[in-house]
Protein backbone atom coordinates (compact mmCIF):
# COMPACT_ATOMS: atom_id res chain seq x y z
CA UNK A 1 0.00 0.00 0.00
CA UNK A 2 1.40 3.63 -0.68
CA UNK A 3 2.95 4.88 1.99
CA UNK A 4 2.63 8.69 0.95
CA UNK A 5 -0.35 10.68 0.00
CA UNK A 6 -2.59 12.91 1.03
CA UNK A 7 -5.17 10.65 2.90
CA UNK A 8 -5.85 12.85 6.19
CA UNK A 9 -8.17 10.47 7.85
CA UNK A 10 -5.47 7.70 7.06
CA UNK A 11 -3.10 9.59 9.25
CA UNK A 12 -5.16 10.45 12.04
CA UNK A 13 -6.00 6.74 12.78
CA UNK A 14 -2.41 5.73 12.56
CA UNK A 15 -1.93 8.68 15.25
CA UNK A 16 -4.23 7.55 16.98
CA UNK A 17 -3.37 3.48 16.77
CA UNK A 18 0.05 4.75 18.38
CA UNK A 19 1.98 5.12 14.71
CA UNK A 20 4.60 7.41 13.44
CA UNK A 21 3.21 9.94 11.05
CA UNK A 22 5.03 12.62 8.93
CA UNK A 23 3.11 15.69 9.71
CA UNK A 24 3.83 18.74 7.05
CA UNK A 25 3.95 21.49 8.78
CA UNK A 26 4.62 25.15 7.74
CA UNK A 27 8.00 25.35 8.81
CA UNK A 28 9.40 21.86 8.56
CA UNK A 29 8.11 18.27 8.28
CA UNK A 30 7.38 16.87 11.54
CA UNK A 31 7.76 13.32 13.02
CA UNK A 32 4.67 12.91 14.88
CA UNK A 33 2.94 10.65 17.55
CA UNK A 34 -0.16 10.73 20.14
CA UNK A 35 2.00 12.59 22.79
CA UNK A 36 0.20 10.89 25.32
CA UNK A 37 1.16 7.38 24.62
CA UNK A 38 4.50 6.59 25.62
CA UNK A 39 5.12 3.90 23.24
CA UNK A 40 4.37 5.81 20.64
CA UNK A 41 6.80 8.96 21.72
CA UNK A 42 9.76 6.42 22.54
CA UNK A 43 9.63 5.18 18.80
CA UNK A 44 10.03 9.21 17.62
CA UNK A 45 13.33 8.55 19.78
CA UNK A 46 14.05 5.27 17.82
CA UNK A 47 13.25 6.35 14.53
CA UNK A 48 15.75 9.43 14.73
CA UNK A 49 18.24 8.05 16.55
CA UNK A 50 17.40 10.88 19.01
CA UNK A 51 19.04 11.29 22.68
CA UNK A 52 16.73 11.25 25.79
CA UNK A 53 17.98 14.51 26.61
CA UNK A 54 16.20 16.24 23.73
CA UNK A 55 12.80 16.95 24.40
CA UNK A 56 10.06 17.60 21.39
CA UNK A 57 7.30 19.76 20.89
CA UNK A 58 3.50 19.32 21.81
CA UNK A 59 1.46 20.17 18.75
CA UNK A 60 -2.19 20.95 19.28
CA UNK A 61 -4.92 22.23 16.68
CA UNK A 62 -6.30 24.75 18.76
CA UNK A 63 -4.83 27.81 21.41
CA UNK A 64 -7.67 26.34 23.94
CA UNK A 65 -6.62 22.95 24.35
CA UNK A 66 -3.29 24.34 25.36
CA UNK A 67 -4.91 23.89 29.18
CA UNK A 68 -4.63 20.08 28.44
CA UNK A 69 -1.04 20.11 28.74
CA UNK A 70 0.54 23.73 30.29
CA UNK A 71 -0.42 23.95 33.68
CA UNK A 72 0.28 27.94 33.52
CA UNK A 73 0.56 30.36 30.78
CA UNK A 74 1.83 33.90 31.20
CA UNK A 75 -0.18 36.81 29.83
CA UNK A 76 3.31 37.65 27.11
CA UNK A 77 2.46 34.20 25.81
CA UNK A 78 -1.27 35.26 25.71
CA UNK A 79 -0.76 38.51 23.98
CA UNK A 80 1.62 36.96 21.38
CA UNK A 81 -0.98 34.04 20.52
CA UNK A 82 -3.85 37.12 20.38
CA UNK A 83 -1.20 38.93 17.79
CA UNK A 84 -0.26 36.04 15.76
CA UNK A 85 -2.72 33.10 15.77
CA UNK A 86 -1.42 30.11 14.90
CA UNK A 87 2.16 30.58 13.43
CA UNK A 88 6.21 28.75 13.17
CA UNK A 89 6.29 30.11 17.00
CA UNK A 90 6.71 27.24 19.84
CA UNK A 91 5.57 28.27 23.34
CA UNK A 92 7.51 26.87 26.39
CA UNK A 93 5.08 26.45 29.19
CA UNK A 94 5.23 24.79 32.86
CA UNK A 95 3.82 21.39 31.90
CA UNK A 96 0.83 19.55 33.06
CA UNK A 97 1.44 15.97 35.22
CA UNK A 98 -0.39 14.47 32.54
CA UNK A 99 2.18 15.28 29.54
CA UNK A 100 4.84 12.38 29.63
CA UNK A 101 8.40 13.19 31.03
CA UNK A 102 9.64 11.47 27.31
CA UNK A 103 8.16 13.90 25.80
CA UNK A 104 9.63 16.53 27.80
CA UNK A 105 12.98 14.72 28.70
CA UNK A 106 12.16 15.23 32.10
CA UNK A 107 11.68 18.91 32.27
CA UNK A 108 9.01 20.50 34.17
CA UNK A 109 8.16 22.77 31.15
CA UNK A 110 6.80 21.62 27.66
CA UNK A 111 6.74 23.08 24.58
CA UNK A 112 3.67 24.03 22.69
CA UNK A 113 3.03 24.81 19.30
CA UNK A 114 -0.25 25.64 16.63
CA UNK A 115 1.22 25.03 13.15
CA UNK A 116 -0.54 27.82 10.83
CA UNK A 117 -0.37 25.24 7.90
CA UNK A 118 -4.21 24.45 7.90
CA UNK A 119 -3.59 20.46 7.38
CA UNK A 120 -1.62 20.28 10.15
CA UNK A 121 -4.05 21.79 12.38
CA UNK A 122 -6.85 19.46 10.61
CA UNK A 123 -4.77 15.91 11.11
CA UNK A 124 -3.97 17.24 15.07
CA UNK A 125 -8.15 17.83 15.38
CA UNK A 126 -9.06 14.49 13.21
CA UNK A 127 -6.55 12.74 15.64
CA UNK A 128 -7.96 14.18 18.71
CA UNK A 129 -5.11 13.85 20.74
CA UNK A 130 -1.74 16.24 21.12
CA UNK A 131 0.88 15.77 18.79
CA UNK A 132 4.55 15.47 19.68
CA UNK A 133 6.87 15.92 16.80
CA UNK A 134 10.30 16.61 16.10
CA UNK A 135 12.07 17.65 13.17
CA UNK A 136 11.26 14.31 10.27
CA UNK A 137 14.93 14.01 10.23
CA UNK A 138 17.71 11.27 11.53
CA UNK A 139 18.94 13.12 14.84
CA UNK A 140 21.99 16.04 13.63
CA UNK A 141 20.94 16.44 9.79
CA UNK A 142 18.55 18.69 8.03
CA UNK A 143 15.59 19.28 8.39
CA UNK A 144 12.98 18.21 5.65
CA UNK A 145 11.25 20.26 3.80
CA UNK A 146 9.17 18.21 1.64
CA UNK A 147 7.42 14.59 1.74
CA UNK A 148 9.75 13.36 -0.62
CA UNK A 149 12.49 14.53 2.12
CA UNK A 150 10.96 12.65 5.14
CA UNK A 151 10.29 9.18 2.31
CA UNK A 152 14.31 9.59 1.19
CA UNK A 153 15.37 9.28 4.97
CA UNK A 154 13.15 7.94 7.39
CA UNK A 155 10.31 6.15 4.79
CA UNK A 156 10.85 2.50 6.86
CA UNK A 157 10.11 4.10 10.56
CA UNK A 158 6.92 5.81 9.59
CA UNK A 159 3.64 4.66 8.81
CA UNK A 160 2.32 6.92 6.90
CA UNK A 161 3.17 10.16 5.28
CA UNK A 162 0.83 13.39 4.98
CA UNK A 163 1.92 15.33 2.03
CA UNK A 164 0.86 18.68 2.24
CA UNK A 165 3.64 19.93 -0.52
CA UNK A 166 6.79 22.12 -0.01
CA UNK A 167 7.12 23.98 3.56
CA UNK A 168 6.16 27.89 2.95
CA UNK A 169 8.62 28.71 5.99
CA UNK A 170 11.45 26.43 5.71
CA UNK A 171 13.08 27.15 8.79
CA UNK A 172 12.26 25.45 11.97
CA UNK A 173 9.51 27.76 14.95
CA UNK A 174 10.97 29.98 17.06
CA UNK A 175 10.76 28.81 20.58
CA UNK A 176 10.21 31.52 23.16
CA UNK A 177 10.00 30.49 27.01
CA UNK A 178 9.76 32.97 30.36
CA UNK A 179 12.14 31.72 32.73
CA UNK A 180 11.93 34.53 35.04
CA UNK A 181 9.06 36.66 33.58
CA UNK A 182 10.59 38.47 30.65
CA UNK A 183 10.46 36.29 27.16
CA UNK A 184 13.51 34.60 26.18
CA UNK A 185 14.05 33.12 22.52
CA UNK A 186 15.73 29.58 22.90
CA UNK A 187 15.89 29.07 19.18
CA UNK A 188 15.70 31.75 16.09
CA UNK A 189 12.97 30.79 13.62
CA UNK A 190 10.35 31.64 11.55
CA UNK A 191 9.04 34.56 13.74
CA UNK A 192 11.77 37.11 13.34
CA UNK A 193 12.75 38.50 16.73
CA UNK A 194 11.48 41.78 15.74
CA UNK A 195 7.87 40.72 15.36
CA UNK A 196 7.95 39.33 18.95
CA UNK A 197 9.53 42.65 20.30
CA UNK A 198 6.38 44.57 18.32
CA UNK A 199 4.32 42.41 20.13
CA UNK A 200 6.12 42.46 23.58
CA UNK A 201 6.81 46.19 23.85
CA UNK A 202 10.54 45.31 24.39
CA UNK A 203 13.09 43.02 22.36
CA UNK A 204 13.37 39.42 24.14
CA UNK A 205 17.15 38.25 24.63
CA UNK A 206 18.56 35.59 22.50
CA UNK A 207 20.09 32.97 24.40
CA UNK A 208 23.22 31.63 22.84
CA UNK A 209 23.70 28.37 21.93
CA UNK A 210 26.30 26.16 23.26
CA UNK A 211 27.78 22.42 22.72
CA UNK A 212 26.40 21.91 26.72
CA UNK A 213 22.78 23.31 26.09
CA UNK A 214 20.38 23.63 28.66
CA UNK A 215 17.84 22.96 25.80
CA UNK A 216 19.31 20.43 23.61
CA UNK A 217 17.93 21.79 20.45
CA UNK A 218 20.83 24.32 20.86
CA UNK A 219 23.28 21.98 19.73
CA UNK A 220 26.07 23.74 18.21
CA UNK A 221 26.97 21.32 15.26
CA UNK A 222 23.07 20.50 13.60
CA UNK A 223 21.59 20.59 10.37
CA UNK A 224 25.04 19.10 8.88
CA UNK A 225 25.12 18.05 5.66
CA UNK A 226 27.96 15.67 6.83
CA UNK A 227 30.93 17.88 4.75
CA UNK A 228 32.04 21.49 5.38
CA UNK A 229 30.76 24.16 4.86
CA UNK A 230 32.98 27.68 4.54
CA UNK A 231 30.33 30.76 5.40
CA UNK A 232 31.25 33.93 3.84
CA UNK A 233 30.02 36.86 4.28
CA UNK A 234 27.23 39.38 2.52
CA UNK A 235 28.35 40.81 -0.51
CA UNK A 236 31.61 38.15 -0.76
CA UNK A 237 33.87 38.71 -3.44
CA UNK A 238 33.39 35.61 -5.40
CA UNK A 239 36.79 35.93 -7.59
CA UNK A 240 38.48 35.01 -4.68
CA UNK A 241 36.55 32.13 -4.00
CA UNK A 242 37.93 28.59 -5.18
CA UNK A 243 36.79 27.19 -8.37
CA UNK A 244 37.18 23.10 -8.67
CA UNK A 245 34.33 20.44 -9.61
CA UNK A 246 35.23 19.54 -5.30
CA UNK A 247 33.50 23.29 -3.88
CA UNK A 248 30.60 23.91 -4.71
CA UNK A 249 29.50 28.20 -4.35
CA UNK A 250 26.36 29.07 -3.82
CA UNK A 251 25.75 33.37 -3.94
CA UNK A 252 23.26 34.96 -1.87
CA UNK A 253 20.89 36.08 -4.63
CA UNK A 254 21.31 35.98 -7.89
CA UNK A 255 24.28 39.16 -9.47
CA UNK A 256 26.90 39.78 -11.88
CA UNK A 257 29.28 36.88 -10.04
CA UNK A 258 27.20 34.31 -12.50
CA UNK A 259 27.00 31.85 -9.90
CA UNK A 260 24.13 29.59 -8.48
CA UNK A 261 22.29 31.51 -5.76
CA UNK A 262 19.96 30.58 -2.72
CA UNK A 263 17.46 33.11 -3.93
CA UNK A 264 16.27 34.92 -6.97
CA UNK A 265 16.21 38.74 -5.38
CA UNK A 266 17.44 38.56 -1.99
CA UNK A 267 14.05 37.45 -0.42
CA UNK A 268 14.65 36.05 3.28
CA UNK A 269 11.05 34.41 2.83
CA UNK A 270 12.34 32.88 0.09
CA UNK A 271 15.98 32.08 0.97
CA UNK A 272 14.67 30.20 4.38
CA UNK A 273 12.10 28.15 1.97
CA UNK A 274 14.98 27.31 -0.22
CA UNK A 275 17.80 26.32 2.80
CA UNK A 276 17.26 23.31 3.54
CA UNK A 277 17.03 21.80 -0.01
CA UNK A 278 19.78 22.89 -0.94
CA UNK A 279 22.22 21.43 1.88
CA UNK A 280 21.06 18.37 0.99
CA UNK A 281 21.59 18.52 -2.58
CA UNK A 282 24.91 19.14 -1.74
CA UNK A 283 25.11 16.50 0.93
CA UNK A 284 23.75 14.10 -2.24
CA UNK A 285 26.53 15.83 -4.52
CA UNK A 286 29.88 14.98 -5.59
CA UNK A 287 31.00 18.00 -4.28
CA UNK A 288 33.67 17.99 -0.89
CA UNK A 289 32.97 21.52 -0.06
CA UNK A 290 30.39 24.48 -0.27
CA UNK A 291 30.99 27.88 0.25
CA UNK A 292 27.59 29.58 0.76
CA UNK A 293 27.09 33.61 1.78
CA UNK A 294 25.43 34.05 4.60
CA UNK A 295 21.90 36.26 5.04
CA UNK A 296 21.45 39.68 5.75
CA UNK A 297 21.43 39.39 9.69
CA UNK A 298 18.19 40.56 10.12
CA UNK A 299 14.64 39.20 10.49
CA UNK A 300 14.07 35.56 8.83
CA UNK A 301 17.65 36.25 7.81
CA UNK A 302 18.95 35.78 11.32
CA UNK A 303 17.53 32.18 11.87
CA UNK A 304 18.88 31.19 8.46
CA UNK A 305 22.37 32.58 9.34
CA UNK A 306 21.91 30.52 12.83
CA UNK A 307 21.18 27.23 10.67
CA UNK A 308 23.87 28.03 8.76
CA UNK A 309 26.56 28.56 10.87
CA UNK A 310 25.54 25.00 12.95
CA UNK A 311 25.60 23.33 9.77
CA UNK A 312 29.42 24.67 9.23
CA UNK A 313 30.20 23.91 12.85
CA UNK A 314 32.43 21.12 13.45
CA UNK A 315 33.21 19.78 16.85
CA UNK A 316 36.73 20.22 18.08
CA UNK A 317 38.65 16.95 18.63
O1 LIG B 1 9.02 24.10 13.49
C1 LIG B 1 9.20 23.29 14.37
O2 LIG B 1 9.32 23.62 15.56
C2 LIG B 1 9.25 21.81 13.97
C3 LIG B 1 7.88 21.39 13.48
C4 LIG B 1 7.79 19.92 13.19
O3 LIG B 1 6.89 21.80 14.38
N1 LIG B 1 9.68 21.00 15.07
C5 LIG B 1 10.95 21.00 15.52
O4 LIG B 1 11.18 20.07 16.51
O5 LIG B 1 11.80 21.72 15.09
P1 LIG B 1 12.66 19.67 16.99
O6 LIG B 1 12.45 18.54 17.90
O7 LIG B 1 13.52 19.43 15.82
O8 LIG B 1 13.12 20.89 17.80
C6 LIG B 1 12.43 21.18 18.99
C7 LIG B 1 13.30 21.94 19.92
C8 LIG B 1 14.41 21.08 20.47
O9 LIG B 1 15.60 21.70 20.17
C9 LIG B 1 14.19 21.08 21.96
O10 LIG B 1 15.38 21.22 22.66
C10 LIG B 1 13.29 22.27 22.18
O11 LIG B 1 12.52 22.35 21.02
N2 LIG B 1 12.39 22.03 23.31
C11 LIG B 1 11.40 21.15 23.39
N3 LIG B 1 10.83 21.15 24.60
C12 LIG B 1 11.48 22.09 25.32
C13 LIG B 1 11.36 22.57 26.65
N4 LIG B 1 10.45 22.10 27.49
N5 LIG B 1 12.21 23.55 27.04
C14 LIG B 1 13.14 24.05 26.18
N6 LIG B 1 13.29 23.62 24.91
C15 LIG B 1 12.48 22.66 24.48
MG1 LIG C 1 15.14 19.25 14.56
Amino acid sequence: MQHLGTDLARAASVLRSGGLVGMPTETVYGLAANALDEVAVARIFDAKNRPHFDPLIVHLADWNDVDRVAADVPAEARALWAALGPAALTYVLPKRPEVPDLVTSGLDSVAVRIPQLELARQLIASAGVPVAAPSANPFGFVSPTTAQHVADQLADQVDYILDGGPCSVGVESTIVSWPEGRAVVLRLGGIPVEVLADVLGYVPEVQRSSSQPSAPGMLESHYAPGKPVVLVPQGFDWATAPRSPEVRLLAWSLGSHGLEALTTSGSCRQGAQRLFAALREFAASDEQVLWMELAPEEGLGRAINDRLRRAAHRAEG
